[in-house]
């Protein structure tokens, strides 16, 4: 009995000492255990004569279940120690300043369409769409390109094997606003047209914006009064501007815009910025819209041609090589 005494004095000591859990665990097996010194008193309960057994089975058991309490005990404090240790060291100071992801900022191409389609709605234009995959008809026939017109080789169009193509400019948007429509219209479109030349001036893909009125005694005076306004609250500046004759099959007259644009050593040089002109009766009529009672005008400009101008860009490419430091610029 002084042997159990001692062994559980011991063992009640070692087990209030144990400064891990895999150190009470070490020393519940030593105990408790199949071949632990508790379990090896048990057994030997066998060789005692048989008036002792009682008594000294009885100690042990007590001993036992001291020993089982007291490992109980201890690991409860241990666990909540680890525990709290875990949450200490995950814990997660939610008052800190985030980390910094950066400001994106928007495309200068995408600004520039923000802020043309922005003054046109100001002047009453609604917002049209259409596909960037067209059809013949819609591109070319019905914007008076008949088959085999010289003027369809200036659009070095990108073809797909059925006939359709990829949308060379955006004055399909003009023919899909009006059919179905009665005037008065006043439609702007904006978006990316498609044709297979690239070198500094030139990209594969690349921006227009149409606009187009149609109602009764439109005229070229609204035309010009329009595009002064447009440029003007465009680059925010007064320009000189000239209308020159020009040629396109989906209006007549026709006339490209160049405005002077100041050159850094203070001279001018004429620059064109735009296309328009009157629609041509042959589309009003393809719209279904009657030439007769009805007279439209519309215009088309390249929006990186603007972007470039107005931000001072002098590669068309760098709009489209997404690099990071050159679109950070426009923040
Ligand atoms: N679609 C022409 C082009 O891509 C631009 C254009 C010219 C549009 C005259 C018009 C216009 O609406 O009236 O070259």
């Amino acid at each position: 009995m002084s042997d159990v005494q001692s062994l559980t004095t011991t063992a009640l000591a070692d087990i209030a000492a144990a400064p891990t859990l895999e150190a009470l665990e070490a020393l519940r097996v030593g105990l408790l255990g199949k071949s632990g010194r508790v379990t090896a008193l048990l057994k030997s309960l066998g060789s005692l004569p048989p008036e002792a057994r009682k008594a000294a089975g009885e100690g042990i058991n007590r001993a036992r279940d001291a020993i089982g309490e007291a490992i109980a005990a201890r690991r409860a404090v241990l666990e909540a120690a680890a525990l709290a240790a875990r949450l200490a060291s995950e814990r997660i100071d939610v008052t800190l300043p985030g980390r910094d992801g950066g400001m994106g900022v928007v495309h200068p191409v995408s600004r520039t369409i923000e802020r043309l389609t922005g003054i046109l709605r100001g002047l009453g234009y609604d917002l049209a769409d259409g596909p960037e995959i067209e059809d013949d008809w819609h591109n070319f026939e019905a914007l008076n390109f008949p088959p085999h017109h010289p003027a369809r080789a200036m659009h070095d169009t990108f073809y797909f094997a059925d006939g359709h193509l990829l949308r060379t400019h955006t004055s399909p948007v003009q023919v899909r606003a009006m059919q179905g429509k009665t005037p008065p219209l006043r439609v702007i479109a904006a978006g990316k047209v498609y044709r297979s030349d690239s070198d500094q001036t030139h990209t594969p893909m690349f921006h227009q914006i149409e606009g187009f009125v149609v109602g009764e005694g439109v005229s070229f005076a609204e035309l010009k009064g329009t595009l002064k306004a447009l440029v003007r609250a465009f680059f925010e500046r007064d320009f000189e501007m000239r209308f020159r004759p020009s040629y396109f099959p989906f209006t007549e007259p026709s006339a490209e815009v160049d405005i002077a644009w100041q050159q850094p050593d203070g001279s001018t040089r004429w620059l064109e910025v735009l296309g328009c002109g009157m629609v041509h009766p042959n589309v009003l009529r393809h719209c279904g819209i009657d030439p007769e009672k009805y007279t439209g005008f519309a215009f088309g400009l390249g929006v990186e041609r603007f972007a470039m101008l107005r931000y001072g860009v002098n590669d068309l490419r760098s709009f489209f090589d997404n690099d990071v430091r050159f679109l950070g610029q426009f923040a």
